[in-house]
């Protein structure tokens, strides 16, 4: 679907699809350049890297192999703990490998500080983190991404793979959420 689909559940749109794409297009060639020579293990975080490991990894030019983790925070609420509990792990082994975590979105950041040290500890060649959309709050962690679609205003956000209550990730565009469809 996109914005004009659903009337009055967006009170603005962020980025379109096309824009989407073609930000994609140049954060490709960033990395095709970076990485020519080495096939690199793209880890997305599930469920809302979906759509960007998908457009990413047909967007590179060089090899690439996919692979995936899906993580809980610990504790209710909404506010991100910092405590993860492992729901998948990868398939393989990622020692010697050059590994390029894709993210949707980096709010505080937590979520991906365990992330990264817990997948440091498995000796990775190289072990770097792309996310496509970062918000304010993400300056403050220590976790730096080397690559990153779009920074957002602190807002939440809606669709290209990012979900509220399970809905709106199959939204094209990304959009800020209107009040009413949560009051
Ligand atoms: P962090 O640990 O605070 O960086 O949490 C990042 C996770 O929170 C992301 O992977 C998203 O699942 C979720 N998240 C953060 N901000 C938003 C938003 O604006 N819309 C939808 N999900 C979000």
């Amino acid at each position: 679907m996109d914005a004009s689909q659903i009337p009055g559940e967006l009170t603005h749109v962020l980025h379109t699809e096309a824009q989407i794409a073609a930000r994609l297009d140049e954060v490709a060639a960033q990395i095709d350049a970076d990485y020519a020579g080495r096939t690199p293990l793209l880890v997305g975080v599930l469920n809302g890297a979906l759509m960007v490991m998908a457009d990413l990894s047909r967007a590179l030019t060089i090899h690439c192999e996919q692979d995936w983790m899906a993580v809980s925070s610990y504790g209710a609420g909404t506010q991100s703990s910092g405590v993860v509990r492992i729901l998948k792990d990868l398939s393989g082994d990622i020692e010697g490998r050059d590994v390029l975590i894709v993210e949707d979105i980096i709010d505080t950041g937590l979520t991906l500080a365990y992330l990264i040290q817990n997948l440091s500890s498995r000796r990775p060649a190289s072990l770097e983190l792309m996310t496509m959309f970062r918000k304010p709050e993400a300056f403050k962690c220590p976790v730096v991404p080397k690559y990153v679609g779009f920074d957002l205003p602190d807002e939440f956000v809606v669709g290209y793979g990012l979900d509220y209550a399970g809905r709106y990730r199959n939204l094209r565009d990304v959009g800020t959420l209107s009040p009413s469809v949560y009051s």
